[in-house]
């Protein structure tokens, strides 16, 4: 007599947790310009775009993996005739659903499509609190009226609005109307986000950079305001890269919180990755989510800490900060393997300190729009 054993799927004592969300970048088509824009600068075309059956199985494997939430973004999102379908997948899979969205194309008819899918957050970013300003940073004529419209629809929808303030040199000192915009709004949150030089934001950095006086006094507004807006609205407000002591971090972590996944595919452990030479990047058509995420060489190569040189390994904040940021080191240092160089622990730190400084005094520098 034989006597068999319940299967059981093994587990890896070493596997990492499951990631809390999966960015999908459905495109990177995008109606506005912004020279801030975190795209690479190589933008993939329509063409290159994942299926509407294969962005399907990708939320399946999001939901497999273990993610509780899913960001819709680009680009510009909603250019995809499938973004309703898409949410109402990932609603009937138990995926919680943000659109991240420029909300140029957006109206009412089609929010309510998208609330009746299942849409439950909508993040809309502002360029600045006037139309004027606004429109010339994001280059596109009358995109200001329309997101503040397509923002009070979001708000009398039910649906959760979180505004997305991106401040430099040329908007920094409206940090105080940025905040009463978005109260206005009807937010729920608000990110004061200043820019991070990735992608063409990196190219136009002495276009961008604020002084030294504007950050301390942007600073100082945004800190006497918080006590007063505790229970009104969710400030999320970090200091900018190149004016910190200690770096971010970025993404929560390498590999620990979050998968990107980009138009054509590839399963990215952030946004930049690709600007990292020498790393693996497997596709959604190699393996599914769940094998890159638990030990595809992208995601292995810096989660944790033991990739870490000095001063990195032997600091106190090693699993607060994870490193900081590779593509930061990347960018400034010349090598992802360093410490991130916006730490004043870095050899390199001072370097970047003159290098901000270099660009915040660049006064008259022309910005070059995003653009295919
Ligand atoms: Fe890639 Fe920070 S943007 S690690």
């Amino acid at each position: 007599m034989s006597c068999a054993l319940p299967a059981f799927a093994p587990t890896r004592a070493d596997a990492p947790a499951p990631p809390f969300a999966v960015l999908m970048e459905l495109t990177h088509r995008c109606p506005l310009r912004c020279p801030y824009c975190s795209n690479p600068t190589a933008l993939e075309p329509s063409s290159a775009e994942l299926d509407t059956a294969t962005w399907i199985r990708v939320l399946e494997e999001a939901a497999d993996v273990g993610a509780l939430q899913v960001h819709f973004s680009g680009g510009e999102p909603c250019v995809r005739k499938d973004l309703e379908e898409l949410v109402a997948h990932a609603t009937g899979i138990g995926l919680y659903s943000n659109l991240i969205t420029s909300a140029v194309l957006l109206d009412e008819a089609r929010l309510k499509r998208l609330k009746a899918a299942g849409l439950q957050h909508v993040q809309i970013s502002l360029q600045d609190t006037e139309a004027a300003g606004a429109d010339r940073i994001g280059g596109f004529r009358g995109g200001h009226a329309r997101k503040l419209d397509v923002a009070r629809m979001v708000v009398a929808e039910g649906l959760a609005l979180t505004v997305n303030a991106v401040l430099h040199r040329h908007n920094i000192e409206r940090v105080n109307a940025f905040i009463d915009l978005a109260m206005d709004l009807g937010a729920g949150r608000i990110e004061i986000a200043n820019v991070q030089y990735y992608g063409w934001a990196l190219e136009n950095r002495a276009a961008l950079m604020p002084s030294r006086e504007q950050l301390l006094a942007m600073d100082a507004a945004v800190r006497a305001r918080l006590p007063g807006l505790a229970g009104r609205i969710v400030v999320d407000y970090v200091v900018p890269d190149y004016y910190a002591r200690r770096p971010k971090s970025c993404m929560g972590g390498w590999a620990r919180r979050f998968m990107n996944v980009t138009p054509r595919g590839r399963v990215l452990p952030c946004h930049a990755a690709e600007t990292i030479p020498g790393l693996t990047f497997e596709t959604v058509f190699d393996r599914s989510l769940s094998a890159i995420w638990t030990d595809g060489p992208a995601f292995a190569r810096y989660r944790g800490t033991a990739w870490m040189p000095q001063p990195c390994q032997s600091c106190d904040h090693k699993e607060e900060d994870w490193g900081g940021c590779r593509c930061q080191a990347l960018a400034l240092a010349g090598d992802a393997d360093a410490a991130d160089p916006v730490c004043e622990r870095s050899s390199a730190h001072e370097a970047v300190v003159a290098l901000r400084d270099r660009d915040a005094a660049a006064l008259g520098t022309e910005w070059r729009y995003r653009g295919l």
